[in-house]
């Protein structure tokens, strides 16, 4: 996959991708992350980019010469316009499976807003998706963009060691995962549950499955509305209903 990230800060992205995982992926040639500078496109000789708002009020917008000059330039490389996402706040909630979806794409390009916002018209006829990565604001979406590349790059086929270990990842499965544990067999008195030594595949797995639905109805409850529920996970969760009913919290 080839990501294109317009940025007026591509210094803010270089780090994000030059360690660990999508390093290794770019190396590998699985995945190829270009950072396009907005500025580069200006088409004033001090380069700017930002304008004051018609109408009035406070902050500056982003206008739309320098960013349509920069996905046009990527896309005369490309030969074709691949899918334009904007990183916005006012964009639709990333989810697991949005970062499934745009994982099949071969293409992307993500641009990353700043100032009080981008002229309308970029969204109008340029951006084809939009994204929020929260319900929270950040000084622009670089960060927002790193966070989207980073989900999508990991579901890249071959860019993690092992598939199964994606398969089976909290909000792929619907559930949150149940708890891992490593040597020491006892860490200052805390014991690893003693199940997870027994060898017991079958226990094992019966009592792996009972943490997550236990963990996904403590703190995510609304998840399992969503969940593949087993006739397993069923009897399981009754139970655990039945063990709540019977306690006295008085
Ligand atoms: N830009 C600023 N805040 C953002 C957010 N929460 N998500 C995506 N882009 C943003």
């Amino acid at each position: 996959m080839r990501v294109d990230i317009l940025t007026l800060f591509p210094e803010m992205l270089s780090g994000p991708f030059s360690s660990s995982i999508l390093k290794r992926a770019q190396e590998r040639g699985l995945l190829e992350i270009n950072l396009v500078n907005i500025r580069d496109f200006s088409l004033n000789k001090h380069h700017t980019v930002d304008d004051t708002p018609y109408g009035g009020g406070a902050g500056m917008v982003m206008g739309p010469e320098p960013i349509f000059g920069a996905v046009e330039h990527v896309s005369r490389e490309l030969g074709f316009l691949p899918m334009v996402v904007l990183m916005t706040p006012q964009g639709r909630p990333f989810t697991q499976a949005i970062a499934e979806n745009l994982s099949r794409e071969k293409n992307l390009i993500i641009i990353c807003g700043h100032y009080e916002g981008i002229d309308e018209r970029i969204r109008d006829t340029l951006v084809t998706d939009e994204i929020s990565i929260g319900d929270y604001v950040l000084t622009g979406g670089e960060l927002p963009a790193a966070v989207v590349v980073d989900a999508v790059a990991r579901l890249i086929p071959g860019v993690l060691g092992e598939a199964a270990s994606v398969e089976e990842e909290s909000f792929t499965t619907g559930l949150l995962e149940y708890p891992h544990y490593t040597r020491p067999r006892e860490f200052r008195g805390l014991e690893v549950p003693e199940v997870l030594l027994s060898g017991h595949h079958e226990e094992i797995r019966k009592w792996r499955r009972r943490q997550s639905l236990m963990r996904t109805i403590e703190r995510r409850p609304e998840l399992l509305h969503r969940a593949e529920l087993s006739r397993e996970d069923k009897k399981i969760l009754t139970e655990i209903r039945d063990l709540l009913n019977g306690l006295d919290l008085s």
